[in-house]
């Protein structure tokens, strides 16, 4: 039984025909129309129907950065992006004529590590994905969690420092705001601008002006030896692992599972994140510290995780 996998992201829409062992088959790609939801709709849909052309497909998987509902069809708010109560599994049903269910973008990824990656052999997971904000997924005795209202999992906008940084969802010092590729950026930025020596490097490779540093800049530096860039991963792998801890201390995950486009860094990220997570592990001393693993599907564990949920939905 083949489905399909959506992941929409800031710039692109990806989309997969994905077999039942999670392998991808076939691709489709299109612009994400970013400032139009109804545009975005009819770009999912155009994707579908060049995939559905070639491949009996029976459902449709969308991952979507934001709160979805329980019942997997409105992105009922997303801190990030424009989506208020958009009811998008019925609008790309109304125009594909196939069942569509919506999963939130980092419980569809977190699925598909959980299935076909490092977790597989878990039955207790905590993925985080971090990218432009901090996805969560958890899978507890096999079964994803979504809560009453489908919102569970958002790691995001845990309390990180009452009263600090202000977050999209409206709340200040979410966990997000210091764990993050945005975090991060903005860190390195706001360093680079005070004139911080250490910044000297980073700030030269982007020509000179601060806003030119972003995450690709600052994981290269990082590889090639750099400290000043090195710092900046170092700083929001401390903040993750240290999320993570408390996380830990509610959920008693068996393995930790690391995504998103930062987890490209590798262990530039993951070391510091061990680090702060066994400083700050409640009863460290007295209990097996969960492995952290970089998550094994890269950029399509969206579509993958979203086309499983769909086939099994
Ligand atoms: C959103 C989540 C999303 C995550 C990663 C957070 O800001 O609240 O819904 O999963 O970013 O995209
Ligand atoms: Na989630
Ligand atoms: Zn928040």
């Amino acid at each position: 039984m083949l489905s399909i996998g959506v992941d929409i992201g800031g710039t692109k829409i990806a989309a997969g025909v994905v077999d039942e062992n999670g392998r991808i088959i076939a691709g489709a790609k299109r612009r994400t129309p970013a400032q139009d939801p109804e545009l975005l709709e009819q770009a999912v849909a155009d994707a579908v129907r060049e995939l559905r052309e070639q491949h009996p497909v029976v459902a449709i998987g969308i991952g979507a950065a934001g709160f979805v509902d329980a019942d997997r069809r409105t992105v009922v708010f997303a801190a990030n992006l424009a989506w208020r109560d958009r009811a998008l599994a019925d609008h790309v049903e109304a125009l594909v004529g196939l069942p569509v269910v919506v999963e939130n973008d980092a419980n569809a990824a977190g699925w598909a590590e959980f299935r076909f990656g490092p977790a597989a052999e878990a039955d207790t997971m905590l993925m985080m994905t971090v990218g432009t904000g901090l996805g969560g997924a958890i899978v507890l005795d096999g079964q994803l969690v979504r809560g009453a209202g489908g919102f569970a999992g958002e790691i995001a906008h845990m309390t990180a420092v009452p009263d600090g940084q202000w977050c999209g969802c409206g709340n200040r010092g979410c966990l997000e705001q210091y764990t993050s590729g945005t975090a991060m950026v903005r860190s390195a930025r706001a360093a680079a601008a005070t004139g911080d020596p250490l910044l000297e490097p980073l700030l030269a490779a982007a020509g000179g002006d601060a806003n030119g540093i972003d995450g690709p800049l600052i994981t290269r530096m990082a590889r090639e030896g750099d400290p000043g860039a090195q710092r900046h991963l170092t700083e929001i792998g401390d903040w993750l692992g240290r999320g993570a801890a408390s996380i830990s201390a509610l959920l008693d995950p068996e393995i930790i599972v690391i995504g998103g486009g930062v987890s490209a860094a590798g262990d530039l990220l993951l070391d510091p994140a061990r680090a702060g997570y066994a400083r700050t592990l409640t009863a460290r001393t007295h209990r097996t510290v969960a492995p952290f693993a970089q998550a094994s599907m890269g950029n399509e564990a969206g579509m993958i995780g979203a086309a499983d949920l769909a086939r099994h939905r």
